[in-house]
């Protein structure tokens, strides 16, 4: 008997060391997965013009609301997410057991932010997500704006403008179950062609809010179920988000709702002008993770087109219930 239990033991004690040079093996394998040197640069060159300046920073702090990670601002009062509020970064990403990322300081400091990068190494992480070393960011990869070739150079521009703030910004620290886990994920370089640039005008239209909601606010990547095995969103279209737990750590969780026409989504429950209302009146919850602070400062020409567009998808029937419950929420009945 006590020979079987030493033999199971025994048996046991290897599995686990097996288990452990696996995980172990796999975490080392992270670097090499993201590496993606070959990513072809943009050709890019900021430009000066006042104009190309300003429309970049409409995109940095309102409709691309890149300073809800990139702001640095205390969490815990998201109003100091304001139109003036440094781009130095340092946000922690706490991912719990997987470790913590940090965002980058984007203002010109050439030791801790971005003085020493080329115009075309700045193009090519919005574009692509690839960093100037290299390696894929997750998070620019699949949370950060798609923008037109017109709209980088001015994000570009804009940020070559930001007076240099010294703030040293810790590189990314993922634990080894974390690096593990990642390795298990299929992360790409995004080298689909940019989408088209559609300019801010004085009339609304679908084909601007289509732009924006798909590509710059990333209402729709928020607003539709997300596929794990690709990080992007699948169908149905704007239909409504997964449940996702509230990150101040209660036992909250939000799910993003359905914004289509049909009478359980958004833009059926709104008509144009309480819309627009809705984002005056701008966050209900501290913690939800929808940039309320920079949307709700959109020109108002862009919130229309907003609308538009997404009253013009196929209507999807799908009542959310509660945005904001207990985590594992089920509707009764
Ligand atoms: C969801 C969070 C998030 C959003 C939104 C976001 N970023 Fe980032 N960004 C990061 C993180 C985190 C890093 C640091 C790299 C890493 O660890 O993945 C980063 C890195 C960068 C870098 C590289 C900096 C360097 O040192 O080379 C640039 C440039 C950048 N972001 C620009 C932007 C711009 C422009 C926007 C808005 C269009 C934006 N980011 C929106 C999280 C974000
Ligand atoms: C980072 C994810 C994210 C992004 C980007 C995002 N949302 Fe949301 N949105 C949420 C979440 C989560 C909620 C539920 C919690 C809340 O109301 O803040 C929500 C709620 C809403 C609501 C309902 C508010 C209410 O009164 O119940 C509307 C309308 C809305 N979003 C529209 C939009 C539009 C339009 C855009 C793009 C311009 C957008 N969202 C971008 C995550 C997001």
């Amino acid at each position: 008997m006590k020979k079987v239990l030493i033999a199971v033991a025994a048996l046991l004690g290897v599995t686990v060391v097996i288990i452990g040079v696996g995980v172990a093996m796999l975490a080392s394998s992270l670097d090499e997965k993201l590496a993606a040197p070959d990513t072809p640069f943009p050709e890019v060159t900021a430009s000066t013009d006042p104009a190309v300046v300003a429309r970049g920073e409409y995109i940095v702090r309102t409709v691309g609301h890149c300073t809800q990670c990139h702001g640095d601002y205390p969490r815990e009062n998201p109003a100091a997410n304001s139109p003036t509020v440094p781009l130095s970064g340092g946000f922690e990403f706490r991912m719990g057991p997987m470790g913590t990322l940090f965002a980058a300081n984007l203002t010109s400091d050439p030791e801790t932010g971005i003085g020493k990068r080329t115009d075309r190494e700045l193009a090519r992480t919005i574009s692509t997500g690839v960093l100037s070393n290299g390696q894929l960011s997750v998070f620019m990869r699949y949370s950060a704006a798609n923008l037109s070739a017109d709209d980088v150079v001015a994000v570009v521009s804009y940020l070559r403008k930001l007076p240099p703030t010294k703030k040293a910004v810790p590189p990314p620290a993922l634990t080894t179950m974390g690096r593990a886990l990642f390795a298990t994920m299929t992360f790409t370089p995004d080298l689909a062609p940019l989408p088209e640039h559609v300019p801010p005008s004085e009339e609304p239209s679908v084909k601007r809010g289509e732009y924006l909601a798909e590509n710059v606010a990333l209402c729709v990547g928020c607003h539709s179920h997300i596929d794990l095995a690709t990080f992007l969103p699948t169908g149905p279209k704007a239909g409504g988000g997964d449940p996702d737990p509230s990150p101040d750590e209660s036992d909250m969780e939000f799910t993003p709702p359905n914004l289509t026409a049909h009478p359980t989504g958004m833009t059926g429950k709104l008509d144009e002008e309480k819309f627009i209302e809705r984002f005056g009146a701008g966050r209900a919850f501290p913690a939800s993770k929808m940039p309320w602070e920079n949307l709700s400062r959109m020109s108002e020409s862009d919130l229309r087109s907003i609308y538009r567009y997404l009253r013009s998808l196929p209507p999807i029937e799908n009542d959310v219930g509660p945005t904001y419950r207990k985590q594992g929420w089920k509707r009764a009945g």
